[in-house]
């Protein structure tokens, strides 16, 4: 029983770290707290902002999906407090897994880890999906479009009653960006900003020039009354009250997602145990404030009508289009940024997914394949190409609902072990050095725990049994494959 808590030493973690994946990672500390915002940042604002939001509002909130942003904003700054002394004590690249490994042991490291493929891969197929959504928009734009059977999976249907065969858009994107990680290119920090920036400035851009597009009777009433509402596609979702407040909030926690993505560039930053907790909680407080603002701005131009039907895809575009005349250009300036900023969005998922995998494939729970390097590219192009092809299903045949969803709900329970996990390292750990330490433990992290749970719990049974089998799957694996041959029982 003990050996499922085996830990593996901080000087081992140190020693496999050193040299890490070269070619996808330097160790040079070059990265101050500005830097380590703008990568945060990159890898925060996406789909979650510019589709699931319009999704929660149609399905479960209206008008009342900003409060959602407050409630998914307050789990993840608890759950980034808690972050932040992990990635403070470990300063080594890598992320939840390889923390938990030396602290918590193999079998909560196992868990966490298997966990993380929810978030970034199924992450990286729902920002596919989203992607293929504003490539249609372009190309309409420019008078062409992309059957509907071409870019939705088999589960969806249009309005006119055409099924969805394979979204080749979302599978292509996902294609070009892992072929882009073989390769090694490295996202300059130039590009990285310049997608930042742009990223930002459209944000601000729709929320001061929407402001005075807002139709107050669209705010009325700002929660609605309770009820349940049968989606297009025949699902029904709590709408309205607090279950859809907290169910939107599941939904839009997406939108948070890749804070934690800061703490693997922790063997870059120049002044890690200080700069850590700034980049993670400085983004996350930024992505915050313009959350909030957006989704009301969003949902005061268009109706939760129009985000049901017409507005379903490419809702900011649409919204922008129908409502704000004077503002073609910034439809079309929006739907070019937000393509470019999803894909580096997908970068980051896709690096971080085969960065999780390298590590637990280098600690025996993964097969070796998974951390063979090529010998030119200097990148685990292996690991890369059945990643492709993983991710590559999801994005190609599974809804974004569903993926989004998922992915929602897998990193939430993430974040709950990490939460969990600060205060017993307090118990068992008490005298490691760490360089910012969560405010108020045991409070921070259980409130944290509490926050989380709850939107857990507003995603519903469907998500809970995809989570649970999932779980199970990865139980499976550990106790047919890892443990046998996990480098510690050696
Ligand atoms: N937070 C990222 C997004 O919204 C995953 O696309």
């Amino acid at each position: 029983m003990s050996n499922l808590f085996r830990k593996k030493s901080l000087t081992e973690l140190m020693k496999d770290h050193v040299g890490e994946v070269s070619g996808e990672h330097t160790l040079k500390r070059t990265l101050t707290a500005t830097s380590l915002i703008f990568l945060g940042i990159g890898a925060i604002i996406g789909a979650g902002l510019f589709v699931r939001t319009a999704a929660a509002a149609a399905n479960n909130a209206g008008p009342s999906v900003t409060l959602a942003f407050v409630v998914a904003g307050v789990g993840c700054a608890l759950a980034g407090l808690c972050y932040a002394e992990f990635a403070s004590m470990i300063p080594i690249a890598g992320s939840a897994y390889t923390y938990s490994y030396a602290t918590l042991g193999e079998l909560i490291a196992w868990i966490i880890g298997w966990d993380l493929v929810l978030e970034y891969a199924l992450g990286a197929a729902t920002v596919g999906i989203a992607w293929s959504e504003y490539l249609n928009k372009l190309l309409a734009y420019l008078g062409m479009n992309i059957p509907y059977q071409w870019c939705h999976s088999p589960f969806e249907a249009s309005a006119a009653g055409v099924h969805g065969m394979m979204n080749i858009p979302a599978l292509f994107i996902i294609l070009l960006l892992s072929l882009l990680l073989i390769k090694g290119t490295k996202e300059s920090a130039l590009v990285n900003g310049f997608i930042v920036l742009s990223k930002v400035a459209i944000v601000i851009l729709f929320i001061v020039f929407g402001w005075s597009y807002i139709n107050p009777a669209n705010h009325t009433p700002y929660i609605p009354a309770s009820s349940i509402y049968t989606d297009t596609q025949g699902v029904p979702h709590n709408f309205g009250g607090i279950m859809g407040i907290l169910g939107a909030a599941g939904v839009v926690f997406f939108a948070f997602i890749g804070f934690d993505a800061v703490s693997t560039a922790a063997q870059e930053s120049i002044n890690p145990k200080k700069d850590m907790p700034v980049g993670i909680l400085g983004s996350l407080a930024i992505c915050t404030v313009l959350y909030i603002l957006f989704a009301h701005v969003l949902t005061g131009i268009a109706t939760t009508d129009d985000f049901r039907h017409a507005g379903r895809e490419a809702s900011v575009a649409y919204a922008i289009q129908t409502y704000m005349h004077e503002y073609q250009w910034l439809a079309k300036l929006v739907t070019v940024a937000i393509l470019a900023g999803f894909s580096s969005v997908i970068l980051v998922m896709l690096l971080g997914q085969s960065r999780v995998f390298y590590s637990m494939s280098k600690d025996g729970l993964l097969p070796k394949i998974f951390s063979d390097i090529h010998p030119k590219f200097h990148t685990p192009y292996k690991s890369n190409m059945i990643l492709f092809v993983f991710v590559g299903l999801f994005a190609s045949f599974v809804p974004g609902d569903i993926v989004g969803d998922m992915t929602s709900i897998g990193t939430l329970f993430a974040f709950i072990l990490v939460c969990a996990g600060v205060i017993i390292m307090r118990k068992t750990d008490p005298d490691a050095v760490r360089g910012f330490k969560t405010p108020l433990v045991p409070l921070v992290p259980i409130l944290g725990i509490i926050v989380c749970g709850a939107m857990i719990f507003g995603l519903g049974f469907p998500n809970w049994l995809r989570l649970f089998v999932w779980l199970i799957i990865g139980f499976v694996i550990y106790f047919g494959y890892s443990r046998k041959r996990s480098k510690l029982n050696k």
